[in-house]
């Protein structure tokens, strides 16, 4: 392959996500010497610059937003496979122009391949498709054409599906990477690892060993400088629809036989399948809504605005395996601290022999998987407090990442995920029918939440742990939120 060449356009070359993630995702993949022979980056956007000018901005983009400590003779190195075209993602003269330019870069011998990355606002998304058919530039002649979509995908059901016929009218579905970057993270796939690699959990994972199951994604920052997509948007198509339900299904699934793209993508839309579908009053009852406090003083977010910052969620999985288990999901912004992590408490031992020495009643075992940040498991048991008696105290068996791998760098998602669509691997990507099934899902809360029913959405103050009723959702089943994520 070493006289194929390769070319990622990326579409919204100079917005947020792009200079965020994309880029430095890149340069780092660049340096690690994992991106094929004859590779260029080429950025689209609206503004006029040179070659020259979008490297030198990249870089100092790099520096201030991304983190990395970045060496200025590897940027350099880097930055031979940047270039940039001008151009507007409504105006198929525009890609007409992007076609034209790439020919003159693609020196190489064919095949010439292409990946298409959508970095752009989601209402721009079926223009830059459509131009992209229109152009030619999805037609697989010279190499493969591949698209990668970043979420949302739709503002609800109708919009999803309204997208994806149209995709489906330029691409084929297999060239289609349909992005949750949360797939991407290590930390996500070692939920997979842990689960099928290791004997002794799967025979407890299941409605007669877990008691519950608890997903929380709680963020510390608040909307910033997002306000003006995110009062559109709201907590459940933001976090919920897509990320949430992602690390449900992980943890829900059945084991695939095989870790192939469509093994695992089948078990994981037949979990989604199995989830109680609600209609609008069960979704209120279900479920927590809370907006914070400052946030109607944010720029851009409209004066009377119910869009919930927050949500707690209880789902339960109709089928064997997850029948009566509650699944809670909460995740939040301008919440105490950035936790992601799954909680998995299981069932009290049947008989509490201890508990009449000590007075108390036992704690159940805790398994938790955290995500982010200190990525690592933890298992919470009984241990006998030495001394007189029979007392018992919780302790934790601890696995964490930055020990065990002390001079190994967790990589960034998108690293992950840019070099899976580049090698053609759709395994971590979304397909359509998960994406509606999402969609689904939620969409009686949406409706709930935005309809009569807005009220119901409860003032939290920034910086705690969301609103009270939230613990309500839970000691009416008899659970509390894990403490494991510091939360109370
Ligand atoms: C994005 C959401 O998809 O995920 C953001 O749009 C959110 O609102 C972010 O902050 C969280 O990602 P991470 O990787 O920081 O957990």
């Amino acid at each position: 392959m070493q006289n194929s060449s390769t070319s990622l356009v990326i579409l919204g070359a100079t917005g947020d996500l792009a200079r965020r993630k994309l880029l430095p995702a890149l340069f780092q993949l660049v340096c690690k010497g994992m991106l094929p022979a004859n590779f260029r980056i080429v950025g689209m956007a609206r503004s006029q610059y040179s070659d020259d000018r979008f490297r030198e901005m990249m870089w100092q983009d790099v520096q201030e937003l991304s983190g990395l400590a970045a060496r200025k003779k590897d940027w350099n190195a880097f930055a031979r496979h940047l270039h940039y075209v001008r151009g507007d993602l409504q105006d198929l003269e525009a890609f007409v122009g992007l076609g034209a330019r790439l020919e003159v870069l693609e020196t190489e011998t064919p095949p010439a391949h292409r990946l298409f990355y959508l970095s752009v606002a989601p209402a721009l998304f079926p223009a830059a498709v459509e131009n992209l058919g229109h152009s030619g530039l999805a037609v697989e002649d010279t190499g493969w054409r591949r698209v990668v979509i970043e979420k949302p995908f739709g503002h609800d059901l109708n919009s999803a599906e309204q997208l994806d016929r149209l995709v489906h009218q330029v691409f084929k579905e297999e060239q289609v990477y349909r992005i949750d970057h949360y797939l991407g993270k290590e930390t996500v796939q070692n939920l997979m690892v842990f689960r099928f690699a290791n004997a002794i959990f799967e025979p407890l994972w299941n409605r007669n060993y877990v008691d519950n199951v608890q997903i929380s994604a709680t963020e510390e920052v608040s909307v910033r400088d997002r306000a003006g997509y995110y009062d559109q948007s709201g907590v459940i198509r933001d976090m919920v629809q897509n990320h949430l339900l992602q690390l449900l299904t992980l943890v829900a699934m059945e084991p695939p036989s095989a870790m192939d793209a469509d093994s695992l993508r089948n078990n994981k839309v037949e979990a989604l399948r199995a989830i109680r579908r609600w209609d609008m009053a069960q979704a209120a009852q279900n479920s927590v809504l809370g907006q914070y406090g400052g946030y109607l003083d944010e720029a851009g977010v409209a004066p009377d605005s119910r869009t919930a910052t927050y949500a707690a969620l209880r789902l339960y999985i109709d089928n064997w395996r997850w029948q009566g288990v509650p699944f809670y999901l909460r995740t939040g912004k301008s919440m105490k601290k950035k936790v992601t992590e799954i909680a998995i408490p299981f069932r009290q031992p049947p008989h509490l022999m201890f508990a009449g020495e000590t007075g108390e009643t036992l704690n159940s075992n805790v398994l938790s998987l955290r995500l982010q940040p200190d990525e690592g498991v933890h298992l919470k048991f009984e241990v006998k407090a030495p001394g007189q008696g029979m007392g018992t105290r919780s302790e934790d068996l601890e696995f964490h990442y930055g020990t065990a791998f002390k001079d190994q760098i967790i990589p960034e998602a998108y690293e992950r995920l840019l070099q899976d669509a580049l090698e053609g691997d759709t395994s971590l990507f979304i397909r359509n029918d998960h994406i509606l099934e999402a969609w689904r899902i939620v969409e009686p809360l949406i409706k709930e939440s935005e309809g009569v029913a807005a009220g119901l959405v409860q003032p939290y103050d920034a910086g705690s742990w969301g609103p009270e009723a939230s613990k309500g959702l839970l000691s009416r089943q008899g659970h509390m939120w894990q403490e494991n994520t510091g939360s109370h």
